[in-house]
């Protein structure tokens, strides 16, 4: 059986190699989807939805996380259809609730035409993307930051054992970060902590 499988993005005729997710092809084929905790040496997480697509399988239409769904011949994929808008209007607008100064966010806020006073305001200043837990797990294999608590409660929090260690010298998570709270949180920890050790 062959390992190419055929689909259709924006009425673009693609080729893709089966495990390959939908936003990869289309990253490969140059098709812009937004995305907030994607990032190409991560395990795909699936936690800010912004990726969201349009998709037709089988004569059946779906909204799926692209960062997430694996590509199957036949598929046709719209990455801007007006539902898909909608949908990532209404992320960006929760978003925003969260983390009101973020300037991806705000960027993302005027191109597709999010109010920002929608849904509250209760600030934490992080939008739970995990891109700095993850990226200081899966590729610095440091675990200095993690989340804690869970459900409305979730939060990150760096282990400042670890971190006044580790972060001074690396600090690699700091421009992945949308909301620039990685490196608040962690200027923070150290203030709290009394400095890096040594
Ligand atoms: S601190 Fe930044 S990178 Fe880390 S989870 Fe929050 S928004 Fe994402
Ligand atoms: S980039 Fe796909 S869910 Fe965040």
């Amino acid at each position: 059986m062959s390992d190419v499988v055929n689909i259709t993005i924006d009425g673009k005729e693609c080729k893709a190699e089966k495990g390959m997710t939908i936003l990869q092809v289309a990253l490969r084929e140059g098709i812009d989807i937004p995305t907030l905790c994607y990032h190409k040496d991560l395990e795909p997480y699936g936690g800010c939805r912004l990726c969201t697509v349009e998709i037709e399988s089988r004569g059946r239409k779906n909204y799926v996380v692209s960062c997430l769904y694996p590509v199957e011949e036949g598929l046709v994929v719209k990455t801007r259809s007006p539902e898909v808008e909608k949908i990532r209007r209404i992320i960006v607008e929760l978003l925003l609730a969260r983390a009101p100064g973020s300037p991806e966010l705000i960027k993302l806020k005027e191109e597709y035409g999010a109010k920002e006073e929608k849904f509250g305001k209760e600030p934490i200043f992080c939008i739970l993307c995990g891109l700095c837990v993850r990226y200081c797990s899966e590729v610095k294999k440091k675990y200095a930051i993690s989340f804690v608590q869970s459900g409305v409660k979730r939060e990150i929090s760096f282990i400042p054992e670890i971190a006044l260690k580790e972060c001074d010298k690396c600090k690699e998570c700091f421009p992945l970060c949308p909301t620039s709270y990685a490196q608040a949180l962690y200027l923070l920890t150290q203030a709290l902590s009394g400095g890096p050790s040594t």
